[in-house]
């Protein structure tokens, strides 16, 4: 309630947040999380009678505060398949900037309840040059495997992979990569891959194997509050404030740090404004969300001794996505796994790692259906717009050029082995590139930067970033093994030094 006074205040409970919370809360200290979104394990089913509808069928659960739908795939055979709703606090922020529109989870578990799950550790020296000041030993030895373990990382059983029919479009993926000489790997993931053939034998309600993805999973994907945050509740000490939106953090004049926080409604009224202090506050707000706070905050005159390093590196990963159109002889399968399961590497070579994804439409598409992580170079800067009181974020669309040319060094190539032409029709009329999004942003605080190299804020004591901001814009891979791995490490640090 208004006046409270936390020891430790968390803004966010994506992944950042939740291992900050089972650490300190381990380590004896009270924690508490504040999140914008709704904690869905109390949310009413819908008209399906479930929590979360399929990636088909979107409804007012899916977008958060918006009053049409923006599907990733924008068309489908080229028509527009996006439909108005009720403005809500759904799962999934399509967060639009001037040149790139930033999808991100909502809700207690954060993008863990969307995402696909894919939980993949970067090659070490890939790893090494991303973060050249963290000790890539100590994480390799112990961090990236103590969050593989916590997280629940395992691999689909190549057997039942062989046989099943919900991955045929990865076996397709996986021919067509081969031909053209590109490695082509298994890439793990948290969904309990028993629970998954126990959809397909039958046996348990269906959720990959019924088109659930991007708008939350029913069953079987292990989020974060199956996780991290169910291990943080059980402590005893750690209590979480849904629908509650950061919007302000200053020096307290008796010490510690006053965070104002609006409660709002599902329909983002704001229903009351409460003022508390915490003697140390943790931003993990995910990339965007903790760059806009700190750069409006030291813009405002709230933080104005953070650095000018905040705000900076902001990357996409990279990311791209992209169709091609199969022959006839190649079905992907009308039904499909929408956890994606393999990837293509070809990295070292192209600067290009593509996950074969599904295309779940319920109907054979022909399509085989990619979402490419890059390295590209390219990095943005968030700024306060004293105008609009907003924070802008200086990325362009044509950056993604970049990021293109790198995933054409897969996808042309596999379409001159296999006389194949791309898909013109999912983003766009006569549109072949998904070039207007990410899934993947990363950047904004980063390590050893705009903190020091375990995420202290620099110009005051008690501000941690511990979350997806502190990665300076790309991590070769899918992100979240990476943003546990190193806030793993940033937090035993912490508790032994600064606690
Ligand atoms: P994260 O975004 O998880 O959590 C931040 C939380 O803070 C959110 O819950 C947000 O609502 C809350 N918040 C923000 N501002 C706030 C404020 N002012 N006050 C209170 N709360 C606030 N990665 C991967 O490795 N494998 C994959 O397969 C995928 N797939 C994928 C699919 C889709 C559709 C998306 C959108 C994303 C992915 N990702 C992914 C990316 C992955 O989900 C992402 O990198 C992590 O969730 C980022 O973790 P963080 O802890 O940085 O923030």
């Amino acid at each position: 309630g208004n006046g409270a006074q936390v020891p430790v205040l968390v803004i966010g409970t994506g992944y950042g947040g939740s291992v900050a919370a089972l650490r300190l809360a381990q380590a004896g200290i009270n924690v508490h999380m504040v999140e914008m979104g709704q904690d869905w394990s109390t949310v009413a089913p819908g008209p399906d009678g479930k929590i979360h509808p399929k990636v088909t069928s979107p409804d007012y659960r899916s977008f958060w505060m918006r009053t049409r739908t923006k599907q990733p795939l924008s068309n489908f055979l080229g028509f527009p398949i996006d439909k108005d709703v009720p403005k809500y606090a759904g799962i999934l922020d399509a967060e639009d900037f001037a040149g790139i529109s930033v999808y991100q989870g909502r809700g207690v578990g954060g993008g863990s309840l969307v995402n696909g799950g894919m939980a993949v550790t970067p090659k070490r020296a890939n790893f090494a040059s991303i973060l050249p000041s963290v000790d890539a030993a100590e994480m390799y030895a112990t961090y990236y495997p103590r969050a593989n373990a916590a997280l629940g990382v395992g691999l689909v059983d190549p057997d039942w992979f062989e046989r099943t029919s919900y991955y045929q479009y990865s076996r397709v993926g996986r021919k067509h990569a081969q031909r053209s000489g590109f490695a082509w790997t298994f890439v793990p993931d948290v969904y309990d891959w028993d629970y998954m053939e126990a959809e397909d034998n039958g046996s348990v309600p269906k959720s990959a194997l019924a088109q659930e993805i991007l708008y939350g999973n029913n069953y079987g994907k292990r989020t974060l509050p199956k996780t991290y945050l169910a291990q943080a509740a059980a402590t005893g000490k750690v209590t979480i404030s849904s629908l509650h939106r950061a919007t302000s953090v200053r020096p307290g004049a008796a010490g510690g740090y006053d965070v104002v926080l609006e409660q709002i409604n599902t329909a983002g009224d704001v229903v009351t404004t409460k003022t508390v202090n915490a003697g140390k506050v943790f931003f993990a707000a995910g990339s965007v969300g903790t760059s806009k706070l700190l750069v409006m905050l030291k813009a405002t005159g709230a933080l104005p001794a953070l650095n000018s390093e905040v705000g900076q590196g902001w990357g996409d990963n990279g990311n791209v996505m992209v169709g091609r159109a199969n022959h006839m002889w190649d079905p992907t399968g009308d039904v499909q796994s929408t956890i994606p399961c393999s990837g293509i590497d070809n990295w070292d070579a192209g600067g290009a790692f593509a996950e074969v994804a599904p295309l779940p439409a319920g109907l054979e598409t022909f399509a085989s259906f990619y979402l490419a992580i890059t390295k590209t170079q390219r990095r943005a800067a968030f700024s306060y717009n004293s105008a609009t009181g907003k924070v802008d974020l200086s990325w362009q669309t044509a950056w993604k050029q970049d990021s293109i040319t790198m995933a054409k060094t897969i996808f042309d190539k596999i379409n001159r082995t296999e006389g194949t032409i791309y898909r013109t029709d999912l983003f766009g009329t006569n549109k072949i590139w998904g070039d207007h999004l990410t899934y993947h942003p990363l950047g904004g605080a980063v390590l050893n930067k705009a903190t020091d190299n375990y995420g202290r804020l620099h110009g005051y004591d008690g501000l941690y970033v511990i979350d997806g901001a502190l990665i300076p814009g790309n991590t070769s891979v899918n992100p979240f093994v990476t943003i546990t791995a190193l806030a793993e490490r940033n937090i035993e640090r912490i508790i032994a030094t600064d606690l």
